[in-house]
């Protein structure tokens, strides 16, 4: 049996009928940049999230950039978020000008301590980042309070995490804006890229997106230099049709979490992951840890089962962030977690038998070859 990482034609197979009319009815009408289809897009996901306002975006990253300077952070400003993060967060901060911080995770959790990111601030800092990183949702309550004691931004990247949930509110509606990606194998992904930036306060979605669309509201008057940082109509068309079913695929991930879970549980050197209390997660991606991850990971290939990593490598021990001069050592939780993660095979359709192949190649490998 071959088990895949993600299936995405599995996903959109059931659904292609929809999309398709989506896609011919946006080619038959010629409506490619700030049409319909974005307009509804964007009313839609915010009642989907619970938000006041939403804007399309191309990606992750613009969105994470375009949070941070619609807020009027740029340069001599520091923002704090976790090192255990895609390199997109690191970098949306760093392209809005503003100085990146890292923070360190929490132990036996993949998400920012607040006790690291307390030791963190200094008179410069304006926003903490929270990564809702698998699919996994930050307990907000601490790192709003920290917030809130020390005059902070909080925008959280939400681009792993569509749908998760602290104590039943979803993630993305907790701080002043929230970044999210559709990059193809999101939760909810998009026909290429693209992003959305959602916040409570419209006058602010709205400076977010004009800085996305040239600094204007209208068509010929610019108010400030902005970008062109818009999402595609013909993207927002296909995740109208997406949108609509993400609820139900995010029931399937959680579904199939538990039966790894399970599969699992008597396999004692796996550690599978466990949401923080008050945590409803969305299981982006389904990672485990365990001690001698490469030759794991190995041996699944092998067995025809293909994992990831999410990320072998903490942000400040790349290259790109050696200016910052912070080596092995400075973040003990995050570095651990690098060398122990493996990402398992992780769909809404994956089946019982595929879950159930990875789970028993697992304990095969535990019982019989790393005895
Ligand atoms: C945690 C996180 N933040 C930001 C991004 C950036 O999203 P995009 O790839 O759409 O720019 C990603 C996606 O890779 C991500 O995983």
């Amino acid at each position: 049996m071959k088990v895949p990482f993600v299936d995405l034609k599995k996903l959109h197979d059931p659904i292609r009928n929809e999309i398709d009319d989506a896609i011919s009815s946006v080619v038959d009408r010629n409506a490619y940049i700030k049409q319909k289809d974005l307009q509804m897009f964007e009313e839609e996901m915010a009642g989907w999230l619970g938000a006041k306002a939403v804007t399309g975006t191309s990606c992750g990253t613009c969105s994470l950039q375009l949070a941070l300077e619609a807020l009027g952070i740029g340069s001599n400003d520091e923002v704090i978020t976790a090192v255990n993060t895609a390199i997109p967060t690191g970098e949306a901060i760093t392209a809005s000008g503003a100085n990146v911080v890292f923070a360190d995770i929490k132990p036996g959790t993949f998400t920012l301590d607040p006790a690291s990111v307390h030791n963190a601030i200094t008179s410069h800092t304006k926003a903490i980042i929270p990564v809702h990183l698998y699919g996994f949702p930050v307990p907000m309550n601490e790192i709003l309070n920290i917030a809130s004691e020390y005059n902070l931004y909080v925008i959280e990247d939400v681009a792993q995490a569509q749908g998760a949930a602290y104590h039943g509110k979803k993630a993305g509606t907790f701080g002043i804006l929230s970044c999210f990606s559709f990059f193809p194998s999101k939760n909810l992904g998009a026909f290429g890229d693209g992003g959305a930036v959602a916040g409570m306060d419209s006058e602010l979605i709205n400076r977010t997106a004009m800085l996305a669309n040239h600094g204007r509201k209208e068509k010929y008057v610019h108010e400030f230099e902005g970008y062109n940082y818009r999402l595609d109509n013909l993207q927002a068309a296909v995740l109208r049709v997406k949108l609509k079913y993400l609820d139900q695929w995010n029931r399937k991930r959680r579904a199939a979490a538990a039966l790894y879970d399970e599969g699992l549980s008597e396999t004692d050197e796996v550690i599978t992951p466990v949401p923080p209390e008050n945590c409803e997660s969305v299981y982006h991606l389904y990672v485990i840890r365990i001690p001698d991850r490469d030759s794991l990971a190995a041996f699944l290939k092998e067995k025809g089962i293909a994992t990831g990593l999410h990320y072998p490598r903490p942000l400040h021990l790349q290259p790109a962030y050696a200016r910052l001069g912070l080596g092995s050592g400075c973040f003990p939780e995050a570095e651990k977690a690098a060398q122990e993660i493996l990402s398992l095979p992780m769909f809404p359709d994956i089946s019982p038998e595929q879950t159930g192949f990875v789970c028993r190649t697992i304990k095969e490998y535990y019982k019989n070859v790393r005895k």
